[in-house]
């Protein structure tokens, strides 16, 4: 058997200085996938040249379309229009990237030709009836494992119905594939939201010129109407900015700078959640570019107060909730995490893996059904922490060191190259008084 990658991280320490973080990565899976099926050459700078990313770039090439990648995280991609990908001459490997299977798929349904989708362990453990279920409903032809509900998956395009979709469940991923559906179907289709996702999909069909109109939580995309390829600037990714402004929150003496941070509002309820705890964060400079919004984020340590995070709030923290719960265990009083249910399907089961990371670390933390709780402020032992193969649990545990006199092992860290490759030289750049080593555990 291989080696299996850890990091440990001694503590405490303050975050200190001046940073930027790699590319968001929600931005970088559809600016590779709509500029794909855009007429025109286009270029994407600040791509997340991730494990995850990579796989969508992988996946795009398997169909036919040329992606350069002319620097660390530049792109160019030459479109070939909505109808222009060719069938891939092997099964397509989603790796651990449930926003690369779910997005794809809407593509793939309205193409004229059978594509097979498989992932990683996690992945293909993960939840898929809720995108096969509105794409059958459009006229395609999918099979899966599972009971038509897990990967692999085998999907044969065709011409696409329209339909009026209510999703069941609020979902960034799954209200994307239907419109990416929508956009290869002959008429109008419609997703009515419940409850507002990341519209970063919605935004980035407009600035290609597609016919997309959205209001009051119902987005209309009209089929068949060519996209134009435009340069993207992608933002850092809030979510991973996010392991540093929490913690720097948190942490007496700390003083923390995030540059070039994507801000859309469906992104920023991490720092609302934030605001409420008692956080010093500031918005030092604030921008647009293709529609998408950009900021440079400052925040100061403090002493936090603990807050409630209630169902309808979930779907903004949705990633972030790992790392707010870590932040609970410093704030006074007992912060609540309710109906995290969409938590369970996440690279693990996150309420199962958030309470055995906080468990270990010595903080009193309870999960009852989909609820979490977490009483603090607490003083975090040294422990050893299992990823359980969740970047975001890596990463939280990482941070974890900040508030321990010793150290925190974290076991099976390979997963952080999903999303935040550098993540080692990023904190060992800003955790003065802490220190950052990788080993290996045969
Ligand atoms: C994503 C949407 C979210 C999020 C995921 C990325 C996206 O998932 O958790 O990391 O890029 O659309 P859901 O929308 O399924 O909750």
């Amino acid at each position: 058997m291989g080696n299996t990658p850890c990091l440990r991280v001694r503590g405490p320490f303050a975050l200190q200085g001046e940073v930027r973080v790699p590319g968001d990565k929600s931005i970088s899976h559809r600016a590779a996938m709509l500029l794909s099926l855009s007429q025109g050459e286009a270029r994407i700078t600040g791509f997340l040249s991730s494990r995850d990313c990579l796989a969508t770039v992988n996946a795009l090439r398997a169909m036919g379309v040329e992606i350069d990648q002319t620097g660390g995280s530049e792109l160019a991609v030459k479109g070939v229009g909505l109808n222009g990908l060719s069938e891939p001459g092997d099964i397509i490997d989603c790796g651990n990237s449930g926003t690369l299977v779910r997005l794809v798929l809407g593509i793939l349904a309205g193409q004229q030709f059978t594509a097979f989708l498989t992932g990683d362990q996690s992945l293909r453990s993960r939840p898929m009836g809720r995108v096969i279920r509105p794409l059958r409903e459009m006229g395609a032809f999918i099979v899966a494992r599972g009971g038509d509900t897990r990967l692999p998956i085998a999907v044969r395009g065709g011409s696409l119905t329209p339909i009026s979709f209510v999703p069941e469940i609020p979902s960034a991923q799954v209200k994307s594939c239907v419109l990416l559906a929508g956009l290869l179907s002959s008429g109008i289709t419609t997703v009515s939201e419940t409850r507002r996702t990341r519209d970063h999909t919605e935004r980035m069909l407009e600035y290609l010129g597609a016919g997309i109109r959205s209001s009051d939580g119902r987005i209309e995309v009209e089929g068949r109407i060519a996209l134009v390829a435009k340069d993207i600037a992608v933002p850092g990714d809030i979510s991973s900015a996010a392991f540093a402004l929490c913690t720097a929150a948190a942490s007496l003496g700390s003083r923390l700078t995030v540059r070039g941070v994507g801000v859309n509002p469906t992104r920023t309820g991490v720092l609302r959640v934030l605001q409420r705890m008692g956080a010093r964060v500031t918005v030092e400079r604030q921008w647009s570019a293709n529609n998408e919004d950009f900021a440079d984020l400052t925040v100061s340590g403090a002493e936090l107060q603990s807050v409630d995070i209630g169902p309808e709030e979930i779907p903004d923290v949705i990633d972030e909730i790992p790392i707010l719960a870590l932040t609970a265990t410093q704030c006074a009083g007992t912060t609540t995490i309710r109906g995290a249910s969409e938590l369970r399907v996440k690279e693990s089961d996150r309420l199962y893996t958030i309470e055995k990371m906080l468990t270990s670390l010595g903080a009193d933390v309870e999960v009852r059904g989909d609820d979490l709780s977490i009483t603090g402020p607490s003083r975090l032992r040294p422990c050893v922490v299992d990823s359980c193969g969740d970047h975001r649990i890596a990463m939280t545990a990482a941070m974890a060191a900040a508030f321990v006199d010793g150290a925190v092992d974290i076991t099976d860290t390979d997963c952080i190259e999903t999303s935040f490759p550098g993540f080692q030289e990023f904190l060992s750049g800003l955790a003065g008084t802490g220190s950052v080593e990788s080993f290996c555990l045969n």
